[in-house]
């Protein structure tokens, strides 16, 4: 779920702007760095949804490598988000400069923010604003304490603990590597000090690059009040620079939902190896077993059990419904409806209210009705099945005939025989059976017994004339030996050998 939008300080951040067109050489990866996904949305949508809430009038993402790639995924999923172009990565400094050119009438704050640390929430963006107009602050920079500083910027204080510069560690001496206190990379500032700082920003550094962070140096040195915030939350500052760093902040945004999901009155049986995205909603007392992954627009009710090993994409739970060891994709299942062990429901399948889906079934855009049951090893696709109807074990809705898919009707209180295959389109009224093994090609009218299958035929004594002497010939004349006095006691002769077939027209459906 996105965070609750809480009232805008009124006027607080005119614009928010987003780094994101850095390339992350280190990802290794032919995926551009922002767009690499944890919890369910990319490292820069978790960066938007964070900003989202100040309720800033104009939100700018600056993007450049994979740049076509990125502006796609924000028409999709941020469409008010306005991509800005930095044709040639020249440092985060130039960066926030081809910005702030896009956002000419900008008077005010802005809200500058790398692409690449998707755990800032938005309660510590809240709290930098806070800070940053209490002090009268030209400039206002997000800091953290953290016990390995590596690789980040530190942040010089002087003996009064204001802050003086931001190094990068690459440009800093031995005293300041020893500091702890690092830029987080996220920025609240004054749009036109820093628009005109920027300009004075220049590149003779290690990197070659215009460093953002210099911004805050060269207004130090106007005099102009500058300011540092400590985040209550380090983790809330950790940006991913390669998979080692993204994996960590997966566990880590893992972590706090799961943490809100049990505040909330959820069992989590085994938060290690349970994955739930930050856009799935669970209700209290619902459990979630081990192995378990809710992904995407996922809800599960009260009271469900899902688990072990399950994987829910975009899937709709009920309350009290159970789903055992399976993967599903874009279905309903509805109240005290269960699924599992080891089924794969597929988009559009929806079971109504205790329906049930058992052990090996696969499932495709089907209405499953209410107290309806699959119990067994089947496939039904491109169906709507009634309520109270039973399907037998191994039956296939044949919906492909190659071309094109066809649908199959099947009424309330059928009971569709093991075995049986419904080749769509086709109807079964209600009340009616199939016979077990039957391959059901034209409508069965409500209360008929549809049955479509050879007549059984039994060569008696082919195992003694073709297998002579096998372990099958051997039971089989033992059995004529036992059988022939009984037989004899009650004056009837040796079984007779017959080709005439008997008829069982009975509709076998299992869990009957
Ligand atoms: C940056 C900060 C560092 C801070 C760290 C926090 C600078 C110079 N350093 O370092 O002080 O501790 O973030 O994670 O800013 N980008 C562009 N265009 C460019 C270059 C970068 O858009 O030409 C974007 C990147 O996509 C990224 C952000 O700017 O989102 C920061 O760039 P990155 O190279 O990741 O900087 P760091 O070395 O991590
Ligand atoms: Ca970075």
């Amino acid at each position: 779920m996105s965070p609750s939008p809480s009232p805008r300080p009124d006027g607080a951040v005119g614009a928010v702007v987003v780094l994101a067109a850095g390339q992350g050489t280190r990802m290794r990866s032919r995926t551009p760095k922002v767009l690499h996904e944890i919890g369910g949305r990319s490292l820069l949508g978790h960066v938007l949804a964070a900003a989202e809430p100040l309720g800033a009038a104009e939100t700018v993402v600056v993007v450049g490598s994979g740049r076509a790639a990125v502006e796609e995924h924000l028409a999709r999923t941020a469409p008010l988000a306005r991509p800005v172009v930095q044709e040639e990565q020249r440092g985060s400094g130039h960066a926030a400069a081809v910005a702030l050119d896009a956002l000419a009438e900008l008077t005010g704050a802005v809200l500058i923010l790398n692409g690449d640390a998707p755990l800032v929430r938005p309660e510590t963006l809240r709290e930098l604003v806070a800070g940053h107009s209490a002090a009268g602050a030209v400039l206002t920079v997000l800091t953290a304490e953290v016990a390995d500083p590596t690789g980040l910027g530190r942040i010089v204080r002087n003996g009064s603990g204001a802050v003086r510069a931001i190094v990068e560690e690459k440009d800093a001496d031995a005293d300041q590597r020893a500091i702890t206190e690092v830029n987080a990379g996220v920025y609240l500032g004054d749009a036109a000090a820093v628009r005109e700082a920027l300009t004075r920003v220049g590149s003779s550094n290690q990197q070659g690059e215009q460093y953002l962070t210099d911004v805050l140096g060269l207004l130090v040195a106007d005099g102009r009040p500058v300011g540092g915030h400590r985040a209550a939350d380090p983790d809330d500052t950790l940006g991913c620079n390669d998979q080692r760093e993204l994996a960590a902040r997966r566990r880590t945004l893992n972590d706090r939902v799961l943490d809100r999901l049990m505040r909330a009155g959820v069992v989590v049986v085994d938060p290690l190896t349970t994955w739930v995205d930050v856009t799935v909603d669970v209700a209290a007392e619902a459990v979630l077993h081990p192995g378990t992954q809710l992904l995407g627009a996922t809800t599960v009710g009260a009271g469900a059990v899902v688990g072990p090993d399950t994987t829910l994409v975009d899937t709709e739970v009920g309350e009290g419904a159970s789903v055992v060891r399976s993967h599903v994709h874009l279905a309903e299942i509805g109240p005290e409806a269960s699924v599992g062990p080891f089924s794969y429901l597929r988009p559009g399948s929806r079971l109504a209210r205790k329906a049930k889906v058992g052990a090996y079934v696969e499932t495709k855009n089907v209405q499953l009705g209410a107290g309806s049951k699959v119990p067994h090893l089947s496939y039904v696709g491109d169906a709507t099945i009634g309520e109270g109807t039973n399907v037998g074990a191994a039956t296939v809705f044949v919906n492909y005939d190659g071309v094109a898919k066809h649908h199959t009707t099947v009424g309330d209180h059928v009971r569709i025989g093991s075995d049986t295959m419904l080749v769509a389109p086709v109807t079964v009224g209600d009340g009616a059976y199939t016979a077990a093994g039957s391959v059901i090609t034209g409508d069965v009218p409500p209360g008929a017994m549809g049955v479509a299958r050879a007549t059984q035929r039994n060569v008696a004594g082919w195992v003694s004339r073709r297998r002579p002497g096998s372990p099958a010939a051997q039971a089989a004349e033992a059995a004529q030996r036992s059988a022939a006095p009984a037989a004899d006691a009650a004056g009837a002769g040796p079984i007779p050998a017959t080709d005439e077939g008997t008829t069982s027209s009975g509709a076998s459906g299992a869990d009957q």
